[in-house]
């Protein structure tokens, strides 16, 4: 392995954007290649972000060999696609959340990583904070008793439905979109639910515009989580135990104050702060993962990620949400 971690980026938009500062303030990693549908595009993006060499198509870029790990930010239809040609070009793969449309997409990435001992994770960066970490040191120890309930949200408000996360053809809706996050992070403390029970209000353009799940598990434990693409939630994230309470602030999913609070004792605010725009995080979670020859990372595990395309076709199927390429 190089000095460097050397990254591609497949797609230019939003959140490409973000990751690529998140990754300047990583000394051990390096932004060297970036590719999009049109050169100028890449040519921009590359300007802006000091990226030295500029593909204008996503394959052009998978056969640099000087590339370790490609980042794709593409939308989440292109997603499975998108990896197994990086796979295939034998590159390490660093994918956005939602991993793919559904399990059946996820178990063909994860096969085929699996079958070439590449790495593979799913870009699910709220689990890599330092505030996260702390969390699962808490619970670890017990600080909050047995954890019996979790109550968690993401929802935001756009008014405009031209956005493809309103077409079902890209994979649109806000499950896929943001409840994913309430959803890892029941995943993350309580495993695979038993028991699932949901509700969704699918809006004009045929997508989960807003909805509410609730996930049971052995002995009773339970998550509620919710997400909206057309209503601002909350961003609010509860650990209630049998001793006490875990309180993340909002936004919850980018995380940096927690209170405690244990039965009977005074409450505690934690300030947790963290790095750069928080998606290094992730990045040096990768990095970490090459430099150790392991092909997929023990914090977001494959099983897990596929456990949550799992859960989420099941809610889908509750809402008859199937998208036209299923
Ligand atoms: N982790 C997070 O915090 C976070 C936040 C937002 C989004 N995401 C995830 O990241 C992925 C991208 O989201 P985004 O918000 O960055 O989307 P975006 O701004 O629309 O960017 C997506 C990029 O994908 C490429 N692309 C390829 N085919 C496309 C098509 N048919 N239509 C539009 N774009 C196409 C484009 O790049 P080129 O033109 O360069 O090819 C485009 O700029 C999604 O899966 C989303 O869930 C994650």
């Amino acid at each position: 392995m190089n000095a460097k971690i050397r990254w591609g980026i497949i797609g230019t938009g939003n959140i490409a954007q973000k990751f690529a500062a998140g990754l300047s303030v990583l000394p051990d990693s390096e932004l060297i290649a970036v590719g999009s549908r049109a050169k100028g595009t890449a040519d921009n993006f590359g300007d802006r972000f000091h990226v030295a060499k500029r593909y204008g198509t996503y394959e052009d870029l998978t056969q640099d060999s000087e590339i370790d790990v490609i980042y794709i930010s593409t939308p989440h239809n292109l997603h499975k696609e998108n990896t197994l040609m990086c796979l295939r070009a034998g590159k390490s793969v660093l994918c956005e959340k939602p991993f793919a449309i559904n399990a059946k997409e996820a178990m063909e990435m994860i096969w085929y990583a699996r079958e070439r001992r590449l790495f593979l994770m799913e870009a699910m960066w709220t689990r890599f904070f330092p505030l996260m970490a702390k969390v699962r040191e808490m619970l670890g120890a017990g600080i909050i008793g047995e954890v019996r309930m979790l109550m968690a949200d993401f929802g935001y408000r756009s008014t405009n439905l031209k956005e493809w996360v309103f077409d079902p053809s890209f994979g649109g809706g806000g499950l896929l979109d943001v409840g994913i996050y309430p959803l890892s992070l029941a995943h993350s403390i309580f495993g695979t639910p038993d028991r699932i029970t949901s509700m969704a209000h699918l809006g004009e353009t045929g997508i989960d515009e807003q909805s509410a799940a609730i996930l049971g598990y052995k002995g009773g434990r339970m998550a509620l989580i919710a997400s909206a693409t057309r209503t601002e939630t909350p961003h609010v994230a509860y650990l209630l135990g049998t001793e006490g309470r875990i309180y993340i602030h909002p936004p919850w999913w980018r995380p940096q104050t927690l209170t405690l609070s244990i039965n009977g004792k005074a409450d505690e605010v934690m300030q947790i702060p963290f790095d750069g725009n928080g998606y290094n995080y992730q990045a040096a979670e990768v990095a970490r993962c090459l430099r150790e020859g392991r092909i997929e990372s023990d914090t977001m595990p494959l099983d897990e990620t596929l456990s949550i395309m799992k859960t989420m076709d099941v809610i889908r199927a509750q809402w008859n949400l199937k998208y036209p390429m299923e």
